[in-house]
């Protein structure tokens, strides 16, 4: 299958070399710092979500020039509903103003989208646009995106757990069959691979309840920078910090 190559970056920067076997294969991505770039120049917060827009776009064409095969990227937790009814409502309209919008350059470039995240309470017209999304980028094979809404760590490991009780209450699953490899089955996205770089922008180091089963052993990168001032040059210079970092997962020499 021929894609569209991706656009090089303005400065004509090109993607450090790194052994492929050094290279993540899973990136997750927290887009934090949006409300502070908007604080810093006397705007509304909202301006820096708007902001955030072409920090992704530019993110994700590094990631398809330097050659990762999956990207998450945490776009609304289910904690951020915690925000003013003003902000939500915003983050609901835009997140599916920009899916609509970047859905045909995402599908020219091979990308392959997907949803991960709760349906109860993300608004219907948000939800169709994601699957409208993910049914038009389904056979591409360049990159998966995954895309998560309304994603929380907690409930995604909840909702399979009741999923699996279910399982195991019809006696469709007897309760010593239960691994780690069989539970993984119940997450929303089973085919998801470990996340190996956990990427988190504005400073702040913590996790926020994303990817919480998937990134048990990924190398963690925080980066001081807000989400607004991060292009594909931030992503490229925390993989390289990901490949001088030794993984054990638990072994010894
Ligand atoms: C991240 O930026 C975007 C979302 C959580 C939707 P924030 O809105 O959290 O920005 P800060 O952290 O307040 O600066
Ligand atoms: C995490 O950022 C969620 C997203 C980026 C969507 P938050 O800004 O919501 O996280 P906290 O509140 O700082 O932990
Ligand atoms: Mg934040």
């Amino acid at each position: 299958m021929r894609y569209r190559k991706p656009t090089p970056h303005p400065s004509g920067a090109k993607p450090p070399k790194i052994k492929a076997d050094a290279l993540p294969r899973h990136v997750a991505i927290v887009m934090d710092g949006n409300g502070r770039w908007a604080k810093q120049r006397g705007m509304a917060r909202t301006k820096g979500h708007e902001a955030g827009e072409k920090a992704l776009f530019d993110v994700v064409e590094g990631a398809l020039e330097i050659g990762l095969k999956e990207v998450s990227v945490y776009a609304f937790s289910t904690e951020n509903w915690r925000r003013s009814p003003e902000e939500v409502r915003f983050l609901m309209n835009f997140n599916r103003e920009v899916i609509r919008k970047r859905r045909d350059e995402m599908h020219e470039r091979g990308i392959k989208v997907r949803w991960v995240g709760r349906r109860q309470k993300l608004w219907a017209s948000v939800v169709k646009e994601l699957e409208e999304a993910e049914r038009l980028t389904r056979r591409n094979t360049a990159m998966t995106l995954n895309m998560c809404i309304n994603y929380g760590g907690r409930a995604e490991i909840v909702d399979a757990t009741r999923a699996l009780a279910l399982d195991v209450a019809k006696r469709r699953i007897k309760p010593d069959a239960v691994t780690e490899k069989l539970f993984r089955k119940y997450l929303d996205e089973p085919k998801m691979n470990d996340v190996d770089l956990f990427f988190r922008s504005s400073g702040e180091q913590r996790t926020s309840n994303f990817l919480m089963w998937q990134s048990a052993y990924a190398e963690m990168v925080f980066m001081d920078v807000l989400w607004p001032d991060v292009d594909r040059l931030t992503l490229w210079k925390a993989i390289e910090i990901y490949a001088e970092r030794e993984r054990r997962f638990g072994g010894a020499e």
